[in-house]
């Protein structure tokens, strides 16, 4: 595990992807303010450029989760670690996601926050696995399908490393069949 991951998505490639999803984003909520969820830890390089690319009025709270499962296999049962600081009731809430991978971690959040009575919830991630879902889940804004690999930087982490990784590379981690 001392080689670096191997290149997926150049930072160059994620800043255009980032802006465009600003855009879109921006245009769907025009006229209205949204409130920006950003679960962490996986999302915190992302939501902050995911914000400074969005031209409307926001608020940003910080969900966080973390998921249990074995090695890099998720198994859908999640707690939250740190929960929003300020109600969502009747605020167009937009879930941000480092990366979609079996679906339960974001199902799991979406019936969660929905309970709080938010006036609309929809999802933006960066990244989706579709050949790995177990959950059909709503992306309403996708920056890239992968193929099944495990992958990091730009926030996404194999055991706590590679957080501070500009681009987004593959590795296989140790011990790890799947
Ligand atoms: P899911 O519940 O299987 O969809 O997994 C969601 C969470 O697992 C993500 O938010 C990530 O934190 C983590 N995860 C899934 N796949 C990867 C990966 O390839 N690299 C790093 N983290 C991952």
């Amino acid at each position: 595990m001392s080689e670096l991951p191997k290149p997926l998505l150049t930072a160059d490639q994620i800043a255009k992807r980032v802006r465009e999803l600003g855009a879109e984003i921006t245009k769907a909520y025009q006229g209205r303010s949204v409130v920006l969820v950003c679960v962490l830890k996986g999302s915190y390089v992302f939501a902050a450029d995911l914000a400074r690319a969005i031209d409307l009025p926001l608020r940003i709270e910080f969900l966080g989760v973390r998921s249990y499962g074995s090695g890099t296999k998720s198994s859908g049962v999640v707690q939250i670690t740190h929960d929003l600081t300020h109600p969502i009731e009747g605020e167009d809430v937009l879930i941000v996601e480092d990366i979609v991978d079996t679906g339960l971690t974001l199902e799991h959040l979406l019936n969660l926050l929905g309970t709080r009575l938010p006036r609309s919830i929809k999802v933006c991630a960066l990244l989706h696995k579709p050949s790995r879902a177990i959950r059909s889940v709503p992306i309403d804004f996708l920056g890239f399908t992968i193929e099944d690999a495990f992958v990091v930087g730009y926030g996404l982490d194999w055991d706590e490393r590679y957080r501070n990784l500009p681009y987004i590379g593959t590795i296989a981690p140790e011990g790890d069949e799947s």
